[in-house]
């Protein structure tokens, strides 16, 4: 009989993540990586010592109360945790960590592939050439806005928004932040602290959002903040689809308060938002900040690293709970 942990991997991770895994414990994969039901997930967590779970498994309070007393350790495949309910997880004595750091310059990518696909409307061009309805061209044909030298507002100045600065410098933009605290001004890199979030809104020609989902940034982006932006910004998201009310973005997109939006998380996941999907004027993509094989490979060992840790009795560097 195996002595190694038994660990359930609940979604198909990178092969390297997987192999490794195996070298260690006693895994439990998912090659047909199916969702789980949360009937399904509690099931499966009967029987283990440990979850590598990922930001699509939902730990409410409700279901870690029926964990079993056996399941010691969650060790996400995620830096977001809004998936967790970390005050439960504490209580009930299972360590939780996350996969920070590594997946900044994949969701960064993004986030600028996005303000740019926006900006200049790459998906009502790609529509366009891919439906073979692309009949004439004209100075005046699907002209978008320029974002070389436009201010740049970022909410939240962690690891992803600092690598967003940092490339959006590459592109003379001139950038603007808000964060709970002010950055040293080595990390802030030139970039123009504003203690208020208002502040920063009232200037941002373009924002992207930078920050996870908490209680208190829950529905943030709202009505009242899209009023105080300028007209005709661009609005991007990558954080999480819970900071915005879809329903304002939606109507500022419609009066051209913002001129476009890029977004690749949505309140409901996986699925979108079928009154987004209807306007030209936003570039979608499916929650894939951190999808390259670099950074899968990444997070996977990151999560690892922490199991590796909490299993040789030593304090798992990315523990949260
Ligand atoms: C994260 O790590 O939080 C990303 O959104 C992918 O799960």
């Amino acid at each position: 009989m195996s002595t190694q942990p038994i660990l359930l991997i609940t979604r198909k991770l990178s092969k390297n993540t997987e192999i490794r895994a195996a070298e260690t414990y006693d895994v439990r994969l998912n090659p047909e990586d199916k969702l789980y039901t949360p009937d399904e997930l509690l099931q499966k967590c009967q029987d283990v010592d440990a979850v590598l779970p990922c930001h699509s498994e939902l730990f409410s309070a409700d279901m870690v109360a029926m964990l079993p007393e056996r399941l010691k350790i969650i060790a996400n495949h995620s830096v977001g945790l809004d998936h967790c309910d970390l005050a439960a997880l504490k209580e009930k004595g299972i360590v939780v960590t996350n996969t920070p750091e590594v997946l900044s310059d994949a969701t960064a990518e993004i986030s600028m592939l996005l303000m740019l696909g926006a900006a200049r409307r790459a998906s009502e061009g790609d529509q366009l050439v891919r439906s073979g309805k692309w009949e004439h061209w004209s100075p005046s044909f699907m002209v978008g806005t320029q974002v070389t030298g436009k201010k740049l507002g970022i909410v939240g100045m962690g690891r992803v928004g600092q690598i967003m600065s940092k490339r959006a410098r590459g592109f003379d933009m001139e950038v603007h932040y808000h964060n709970r605290t002010r950055l040293s001004s080595e990390l802030e890199d030139g970039a123009i602290f504003h203690e208020d979030l208002d502040s920063l809104l009232s200037v941002s020609q373009f924002l992207s959002l930078h920050c996870p989902a908490t209680p208190e940034t829950t529905g943030f982006f709202n009505q009242e903040k899209i009023a105080l932006l300028p007209d005709g910004a661009v609005f991007v998201n990558t954080s999480r689809g819970a900071l915005v009310d879809e329903e304002a973005l939606i109507n500022a997109l419609k009066s051209g308060k913002i001129s476009a939006a890029g977004l690749d998380v949505y309140l409901s996941e996986p699925g979108g938002n079928p009154a987004l999907a209807s306007l030209d004027n936003v570039f979608m993509l499916p929650h894939i900040g951190s999808a390259t094989f670099e950074t899968r490979d990444a997070m996977g060992f990151r999560a690892l690293d922490n199991l590796d840790a909490y299993f040789a009795g030593k304090e798992p560097n990315d523990r949260v709970a």
